[in-house]
């Protein structure tokens, strides 16, 4: 297996299987924490959990630039269509979809909030459970709480869960730990901390409490990193 994941800082994440790359959340733009430009990111798919600025980022930019598919909930895939994107698919929560020959995508429930720019209705945010074709399963939650069909998630086998820690928009350390107890994953990457001070975290102390409560191997990257996960 050779899959691999980028932190690209907050929640913007990159992952490379099978020679195809899945961005993910790219805000990049005004992400204090940007470990990339959004001109010089190149992706096959984006997945976009919801509207918040946070996530959607540099969404349009990317997709247009690159001929990225989107994935999104079905709001604002239709907002992204209207965009003049046409290369979406707008799903809703538990549906899957082969993207392509490599990425296939389900909507996990996120227990957030969702509008657009300008403040429309975004429905309701998502996380991400993503299968490649070596078989490498990642689960991304997304900006959520915790919540407990996250056993049902980690039913399915995951090399990997992409969990918020920062608390305050989203769990923090402590609960992260008990998602890391329901997903039980082969490993676990902590993202949304240390953007803004609202979110500020002591990553390393979170990465010992995995070690020491759970079965997971905590992955730390700096934005810019890459951790190897199949
Ligand atoms: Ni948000
Ligand atoms: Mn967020």
């Amino acid at each position: 297996m050779s899959t691999r994941i980028q932190w690209l800082g907050h929640a913007c994440l990159l992952i490379e299987s099978d020679g195809r790359r899945v961005l993910i959340d790219p805000f990049l733009t005004g992400n204090p924490m940007a470990a990339a430009r959004p001109e010089d990111v190149e992706a096959d798919v984006i997945l976009v959990s919801h509207g918040h600025e946070d996530h959607l980022g540099d969404t349009l930019a990317i997709a247009r630039r690159t001929g990225a598919t989107v994935v999104a909930n079905y709001e604002l895939g239709s907002w992204l269509k209207g965009q003049g994107l046409t290369k979406v698919h707008g799903m809703q929560h538990g549906g899957g979809c082969q993207v392509d020959e490599s990425v296939h995508v389900k909507l996990t429930v996120a227990f957030h909030g969702s509008t657009l720019p300008g403040g429309g209705y975004g429905g309701n945010p998502c996380g991400f459970l993503v299968t490649f074709k070596d078989g490498t399963r990642i689960y991304d939650a997304a900006d959520t709480g915790l919540f407990g069909d996250m056993k049902l998630i980690g039913e399915e086998g995951l090399d990997l869960a992409i969990l918020p820690i920062g608390d305050y928009f989203t769990m923090g350390p402590a609960d992260s730990i008990r998602a890391v107890k329901l997903l039980q994953p082969r490993a676990v990457l902590p993202i949304h901390y240390n953007t803004f001070p609202p979110i500020k975290q002591d990553v390393h102390a979170w990465a010992e409490r995995v070690r020491e409560e759970t079965a997971a191997t905590p992955l730390v990257p700096e934005p810019g990193g890459w951790s190897d996960v199949g």
